[in-house]
């Protein structure tokens, strides 16, 4: 379904140091409204998650900014709109591209065992609710070298065989984006959450982990609603925050 206020407008520049960056600035200024979209081909100071930087080939992939003012959120619901966004990026890919993708918790997408789209979300808050929120997506399209750091990156090319045009693709994912970010308005977090968790990574599959420099095998069994990761161990269960453990794939 086409948005009906996300994506209005999108705004494309040739160069942006980091679309999050402008749109938080934007923000600042009070110079934006609700489904604002900023994209950009060229993005040298692309921000990631765990400070790194999200690196993306001039003209390639898809690199772009979404505003929203999720006031009805509570921070503490605010790892329902992680879900919301992972679960718009895997049914995108799935049902404009026929690939099938997985959420690597806690919002990383994941094709096989390569990553496809990172996912960095900046909110804000005004006293205990959401204001605005910037959600920030790498989506690797046409590029299909990548630079030797990179652990596992992959790209729809890597995957089909065929480059694609950019801005349909942005456009068409404003209306999966849209559909999930409405279900959040409507507060259906156990809708949201039922998905994720099918969607999931590993879910539920015996794997090798590691925390505080040690590797152990466990089952991920659920997330709680702050957005920790509970894995069940021979030992009991454990809940993990976001950079508290590594998945070893
Ligand atoms: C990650 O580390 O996986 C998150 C990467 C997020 C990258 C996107 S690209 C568009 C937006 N602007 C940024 O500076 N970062 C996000």
């Amino acid at each position: 379904m086409p948005p009906l206020f996300t994506g209005k407008p999108i705004v494309w520049y040739e160069h942006l140091n980091s679309t999050n960056e402008f749109a938080v600035n934007q923000i600042k200024k009070g110079l934006v409204g609700e489904g604002t979209v900023y994209a950009a081909y060229h993005q040298p100071g692309g921000r990631g998650q765990r400070e790194n930087k999200w690196h993306s080939e001039q003209g390639e992939n898809l690199t772009f900014s979404v505003i929203y003012e999720p006031i009805f959120l509570d921070a503490t619901e605010q790892f329902y709109l992680n879900m919301a966004v992972c679960l718009a990026l895997v049914k995108f890919l799935k049902t404009d591209l026929n690939i099938d993708a997985k959420v690597k918790w806690p919002n990383d997408i994941y094709v096989e065992y390569d990553k496809i789209a990172g996912i960095l979300i900046e909110n804000m808050l005004k006293g205990q609710n959401l204001s605005y929120t910037v959600i920030g997506i790498g989506l690797n399209i046409n590029q299909d070298l990548f630079d030797e750091s990179l652990r596992n990156p992959t790209s729809v090319k890597m995957i089909t065989g065929q480059r694609f045009a950019i801005e349909p693709l942005l456009e068409s994912f404003l209306g999966y984006l849209e559909a999930e970010y409405l279900l959040l308005k409507a507060l259906r977090f156990a809708d949201l959450y039922e998905r994720y968790i099918q969607n999931l990574l590993f879910y539920n599959e015996e794997r090798l982990y590691s925390a505080y420099d040690d590797a152990f095998t466990g089952k991920i069994t659920a997330i709680t609603p702050e957005g920790k990761l509970i894995i069940e161990t021979s030992t009991g269960q454990k809940a993990f925050g976001f950079k508290e453990v590594e998945f070893m794939v």
